[in-house]
C-alpha cells in the first residue's frame, strides 16, 4: 500500500486528481468507481475543472458507485444520484447514460441488487475506484460486522454512520435506516483503489494501518489485500499513522 501524507484536505484532493488523471489520459475507455460523501467533493472540483480548460475529456468514461441509500428517489437532494449529478456529471462531458448509481428507490431489492452485480461484471474490471472511509471503517456501506458481503447488498446502517451523516438531513430521524451497497468483493476486484482521508474524525480508524491484521469489524482494513491501494491522507487524519 502507497501512503501519501499531505498538509490538507486541498492538496488530498490535488494528489487524488492526480490519480484519477492518469486513468483518463491512458484508459481508452476509462471505468471509475466513484463515491460520494463530503471527502471527494475536493476531486470532483478539480476534475469539473481540468475538464473546462479540456485537459481531460469524460465522453468515453463509464462510472459506477458504491452505494445509495435506501428509500430516496433520484431527485431527492440527498440521494447520491443527485449527488453526483451535482458534483460532477452535469459538469463535465460524460454521457448520463453511462453512469451507475445502484437503484435505491425500487420495491424489488433482489433485483435491483442482481442487476447491479451484472453491470459490474459487465465492465470485468474498474480502472480506478475513489474510497472515503467511514469513522467506523466503512467502505460504501458496508458497515463493521461478523460477516461481510461479497456482492451488491441492502445494509442495514450503524447509529455512528447515522448520527455522521444527520448532518446532511434536517434531522437525524430523515436519515434513512438502510442502504444498498456494493460489495466487498466488487470494491477489491479494482485495478487500482485510492481512498481519500481527511480530519481528525477518521484519524483513529487509521490506526488498522499501523498493523498487520485485517478485520472484518474494520472494514477497510480489508483493503490491505489489494496490491495496488493509494491511500491519500491529510495531516488531521495521519495523527496516528506511522
Ligand atoms: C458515507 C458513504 C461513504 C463515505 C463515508 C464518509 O456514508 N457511504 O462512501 O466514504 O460515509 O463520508 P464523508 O466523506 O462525508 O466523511
Amino acid at each position: 500500500m502507497k501512503i501519501t501524507i499531505v498538509k490538507d484536505y486541498d492538496a488530498m484532493s490535488d494528489v487524488a486528481t492526480t490519480d484519477v488523471v492518469e486513468v483518463l489520459k491512458n484508459v481508452e475507455k476509462p471505468v471509475l468507481g466513484l463515491a460520494t460523501g463530503s471527502t471527494p467533493v475536493g476531486l470532483y472540483k478539480n476534475l469539473v475543472k481540468l475538464n473546462e480548460e479540456k485537459e481531460i475529456d469524460f465522453s468515453k468514461v463509464s462510472s459506477v458507485n458504491l452505494d445509495e441509500y435506501v428509500g430516496l428517489t433520484e431527485n431527492h437532494d440527498q440521494s447520491y444520484r443527485y449527488f453526483m449529478n451535482n458534483h460532477l456529471f452535469n459538469h463535465v462531458n460524460i454521457d448520463k447514460a453511462n453512469t451507475y448509481v445502484p437503484n435505491g428507490s425500487t420495491t424489488d431489492f433482489a433485483k435491483a441488487t442482481a442487476d447491479y452485480d451484472q453491470l459490474l461484471d459487465s465492465f470485468g474490471q474498474v480502472d480506478l475506484q475513489v474510497l472515503g472511509l467511514g469513522a467506523n471503517g466503512h467502505i460504501g456501506f458496508n458497515e463493521p460486522a461478523e460477516e461481510l458481503s461479497l456482492n451488491t447488498h441492502v445494509v442495514e446502517l450503524k447509529p455512528e454512520t447515522i448520527d455522521a451523516n444527520a448532518r446532511f438531513f434536517a434531522s437525524k430521524d430523515d436519515v434513512p435506516k438502510k442502504a444498498i451497497t456494493m460489495g466487498i468483493a466488487s470494491i477489491m476486484k479494482a485495478k487500482k483503489i485510492i481512498v481519500l482521508v481527511s480530519g481528525a474524525a477518521k484519524a483513529e480508524v487509521l490506526n488498522t494501518f499501523n498493523n498487520d491484521l485485517i478485520s472484518t469489524l474494520v472494514p477497510c482494513s480489508l483493503l490491505k489485500l489489494h496490491p495496488n491501494v493509494h491511500l491519500i491522507v491529510d495531516e488531521a487524519a495521519a495523527t496516528y499513522l506511522k
